[in-house]
């Protein structure tokens, strides 16, 4: 989604802004764009398109040491070189660039144009910039705080003022703004990894925030009231973590990561001595979790997914009910918030707008909310205040893959904790404990089966279709592996209950129509089996995920085998191959594996 840049210090700023804009790339966006203090005036330059397209607008020499930057990602107009920010006033002496959705744009809208103003463009953002000029003041942030005051909606917002090149504003309402702190320079951004490279030492604006700063240092205020003192943190993630490495793309090398990443999440949190598990940021007694009747899991996309598979895990080894709702549509329901519930925020960039507004629902309701969150000191990691952290690394790629891994492995981590609280026998616990350790070295074997699945992939590539089904756990198993498949090949996928079938999908079954059955050598093998009858009695190919053992008593169109572990754990594994092969059909088809079209990483607005 969209991205903000700033830097103001005493180098160039071009520069900067731009290696820092193209570290924000993978996060998807349409259109890109740069606004410079040059002497007492502003310099804009805006390209719909990728950043190296607004890097051939950019005259050679560009002196200037403050500058804001922007990669956009439409919601309000389409991609267009006008429609890309910065915005800047009638008079272009000020210039802003914003994330997030300004809610009662159209009638500011109206009323710029009836009181005169000629908009630019079709955005929202744009009466940002108007508002500002409409408010002069002695102060920048005056000017600023006056144009927040008009504005309803969500923001994360960089301002310049052409005649200030010492000052930069920024303020935030929803939408993420961090501050990097350098040797008399400091940076902006919407997302650490445009800092990492710059510095390590880093300050989180909470919403309702607005810092003013320069090149010396920076302050903070409420947008309407006084000053407010921030410590400064350390970010976690080196710069080398956002390269590719040996890799063509981050979604391989990600998937590749996936063994370290899950010795990570699982580092510290193995108790061997008493047979469960330790988790350090859940801030919740024994007693309190005894107490918990119900588990209730919320995230977006493959996390929610993850949360039905944490659901299920919950539920076998904890015994306590658990199920898993999409974040969006349990914000809208004025659901029921229970105080024996316990409630699960899953989200890897912990930005994403509809599960942070779910959480804010829950505890403004009374509820207790645990994030399961990879980006430390993120929103959503914040707003919950306990929780786990994933520890898989920064996910550049566009469609996740080791954090749907890592969340699934801390789910588990914590339905052992729940379950030897209660009936988990020692027993059971050190053998899900062994079982959990030797997961990274079980994922490493399936990643050498790559040449299998590259195989399989060249078959369903040339199909428009696909179907992915599975049983109990592994249906959360089909549902990840036909979203992930969808997003980055473009190619039809869908997911059902193998049980479903016949209550349906099966009417499409033909030649031209694969499916993918996810089923492990468990009690349900034999019904999976008589799935496999059916399909083929259609003619339609099908292609196996599932245990090594017996040769399969049915004939089949390709089979992958993974490892065992316990049953429990087992959709993690089965979870691999599909990764893979969703990978390799993108290849195969040509799409562009690590932005896919039309999506972006970190969902920010509604
Ligand atoms: C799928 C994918 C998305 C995200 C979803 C939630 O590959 O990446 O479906 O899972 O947008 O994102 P987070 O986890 O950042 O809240």
């Amino acid at each position: 989604m969209c991205g903000i840049v700033g830097y103001i210090g005493k180098r160039d700023a071009a520069p900067i802004l731009i290696e820092g804009l193209h570290r924000l790339e993978y996060r998807g966006y349409d259109s890109a764009g740069i606004a410079l203090v040059r002497g007492k005036s502003l310099s804009v330059f805006k390209s719909k398109g990728k950043v190296r397209e607004l890097e051939r607008l950019l005259p050679e020499r560009l002196k200037s040491s403050t500058g804001i930057a922007h990669t956009r990602w439409a919601t309000h107009g389409e991609p267009s070189d006008r429609n890309a920010h910065p915005h800047v006033d009638a008079s272009g002496r000020f210039a802003v660039v914003h994330n997030g959705i300004i809610e009662n744009s159209a009638q500011l809208r109206r009323q710029l144009v009836a009181n005169g103003t000629q908009l630019q463009s079709d955005t929202d953002s744009e009466v940002l910039a108007h508002l500002i000029a409409a408010h002069p003041a002695e102060r920048l942030e005056d000017s600023v705080r006056a144009a927040l005051r008009l504005i309803t909606g969500t923001y994360g917002i960089a301002v310049l003022d052409g005649e200030r090149p010492d000052t930069l504003i920024v303020a935030r309402n929803g939408s993420p703004v961090v501050l990097g702190i350098g040797d008399r320079e400091m940076y902006v951004a919407s997302d650490p990894a445009a800092l990492v490279r710059h510095t390590q030492s880093v300050v989180h604006l909470d919403d309702g925030e607005l810092a003013v700063v320069h090149a010396e240092g920076f302050e903070t205020f409420l947008l309407d009231g006084g000053p407010t003192s921030k410590t400064p943190a350390t970010l976690a993630w080196s710069e080398e973590s956002f390269d590719k490495g040996e890799f063509t793309h981050f979604t391989r090398k990600e998937i590749a990561e996936q063994p370290d990443a899950v010795r990570r999440t699982l580092s510290g949190r193995l108790e061997p001595r008493f047979q469960t598990t330790h988790i350090g940021g859940l801030e919740l007694a024994a007693r309190e979790l005894l107490a918990v009747r119900r588990v209730k899991i919320l995230g977006c996309g493959s996390a929610y997914i993850s949360g039905r598979l944490g659901a299920q895990l919950i539920e076998q080894l904890a015994r306590v009910p658990a199920d898993a709702e999409p974040a969006s549509e349990f914000r809208y329901r004025n659901p029921v918030i229970e105080a024996d519930t316990l409630y699960i925020a899953v989200s890897q960039s912990g930005e994403t707008f509809d599960t942070l507004a779910a959480v804010q629902e829950i505890k403004r309701k009374g509820g207790r909310v645990l994030g399961i969150v990879n980006v430390v000191g993120s929103t959503i990691a914040r707003e919950c205040g306990r929780g786990m952290y994933l520890h898989a690394g920064p996910e550049i790629a566009v469609v996740s893959t080791k954090t749907f891994t890592c969340t699934a492995v801390a789910f588990a981590l914590l339905a052992v904790h729940l379950g030897r609280l209660r009936d988990l026998s020692t027993a059971r616990g050190a053998q899900l404990l062994q079982a959990l350790a030797g997961l990274p070295a079980q994922i490493e074997t399936i990643l050498t089966q790559e040449p299998a699945i590259e195989s399989l992939a060249q078959s369903i590539a040339r199909q428009q279709n696909a179907y992915f089904v599975g049983r109990a756990a592994s249906f959360a198993i089909a549902m990840e592996g036909a979203l992930k498949l969808k997003e980055v090949s473009y190619l039809h996928a869908e997911a059902y209950p193998a049980s479903e079938l016949k209550h349906g999908p099966l009417a499409l079954i033909c030649p031209e129509m694969p499916t993918v059955i996810i089923m492990p050598r468990d009690e349900l093998f034999a019904k999976n089996v008589a799935t496999i009858e059916e399909i083929r009695a259609r003619k339609g190919p099908t292609y196996v995920v599932t245990h090594a053992g017996e040769p399969l008593p049915v004939a089949v169109d390709g089979v992958i085998e993974v490892p065992k572990s316990e049953p429990e754990l087992d959709p993690i594994l089965l979870n691999i191959p599909l990764q893979l092969l969703a990978y390799h059909v993108a290849l195969a088809r040509g799409s562009n594996v690590d932005q896919p079209r039309n999506l972006a990483k970190s969902v920010t607005v509604e």
